[in-house]
């Protein structure tokens, strides 16, 4: 397996849709997308200059076992998953480039909402709660500690999916209603909750604890369902933490991003563009991604790619 990252890809086979923060988005066909993860990482809304080793196909690979796991588990439930396998249409030597980093997906009307939710008191709802006792103005029980599961169960929180430069905004279920409407918001929040209790107990077996994630759904137009899209349970859209060293009352110890985050905030450089992260940084947070990723699917990220 090459160390080497990868922060582009440039693909000439397929016409190139859109570049997002961490993928790149080409058009297959009318139906069919493929998206291209890079090893590009972003954190407080602002991507590194250099990219962390692995992380495009641990992304890809992981969500793909999810979409193959989750349905499973959550009856009912259909997601934008078609293929890891490269297109046809795409020629060999750059086939070679993006093996084990993308995936073909259903091409649909993405709703513009951050379906995010929380079993965990940490990050800005723990910042929310020691300020004023509630987590997205819903008032919790007194006396919680930093990290606390969240009395109850997992909450939904949705938040605006803001363009490119702005941030995020959190809204109420209501706002989420008036924008996408009642019927679809309903359902969103509905498949939001199954889906992180489903992956949180299918984690939790295996050591790992999903404090919170941000989900998307599309809307298949013919038949009117929502779907689950994009990235699904990884470290990029999760908190997670190791279950054997989580003790409430303090950070956890993290396999996502936090690792980063933390750096970035003790030399203050949050939210700053082209910041270059030392090695140390950038592998400490490869092997994060791979340990989560072995212990998620069951096998290294090296047998899964060689199979
Ligand atoms: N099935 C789908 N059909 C169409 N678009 C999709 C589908 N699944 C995900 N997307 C969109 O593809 C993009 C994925 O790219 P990426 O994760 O890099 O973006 P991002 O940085 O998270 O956000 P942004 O899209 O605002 O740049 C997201 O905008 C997501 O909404
Ligand atoms: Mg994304």
């Amino acid at each position: 397996m090459s160390n080497q990252a990868l922060a582009e890809v440039i693909l000439t086979s397929l016409p190139k849709l859109a570049t997002g923060k961490v993928r790149d988005l080409y058009d297959v066909d009318d139906n069919t997308l493929l998206f291209v993860t890079s090893d590009r990482i972003s954190a407080y809304d602002v991507i590194m200059k250099n990219g962390i080793p692995h992380k495009g196909e641990i992304l890809t690979l992981l969500s793909a076992h999810w979409f193959n796991e989750l349905p499973k588990r959550v009856p009912g439930l259909r997601t934008h998953f078609l293929a890891t396998d490269v297109p046809s249409n795409v020629t060999i030597e750059e086939a070679r480039v993006i093996r084990n980093r993308s995936m073909q997906v259903r091409k649909l009307k993405v709703f513009p909402l951050e379906a995010i939710v929380r079993g965990y008191v940490t990050g800005g709802a723990w910042k929310e709660y020691k300020d004023q006792g509630t987590v997205h103005g819903m008032r919790l029980p007194p006396g919680l500690k930093q990290c606390d599961a969240v009395p109850g169960g997992p909450i939904y929180t949705p938040s605006t999916k803001a363009p490119a430069g702005q941030h995020d905004e959190n809204i109420s279920k209501e706002e989420a209603a008036k924008i996408v409407g009642d019927r679809y918001a309903k359902r969103i929040e509905e498949l939001a909750l199954k889906i992180f209790i489903a992956g949180q107990e299918y984690a939790t077996e295996r050591g790992i604890i999903i404090a919170d994630t941000k989900f998307e759904f599309g809307l298949d137009e013919v038949t009117d369902e929502v779907v689950l899209v994009d990235e699904v349970l990884t470290p990029d859209s999760s908190r997670m933490w190791p279950k054997d060293r989580y003790e409430p009352g303090r950070d956890q110890e993290s396999f996502d991003k936090q690792f980063l985050r933390n750096w970035l905030t003790e030399n203050g450089l949050q939210g700053k563009e082209g910041v270059e992260v030392p090695q140390d940084v950038l592998e400490a947070t490869s092997k994060r991604y791979l340990e989560v990723f072995q212990r998620l699917t069951g096998k290294s990220l090296e047998e899964t790619t060689l199979g």
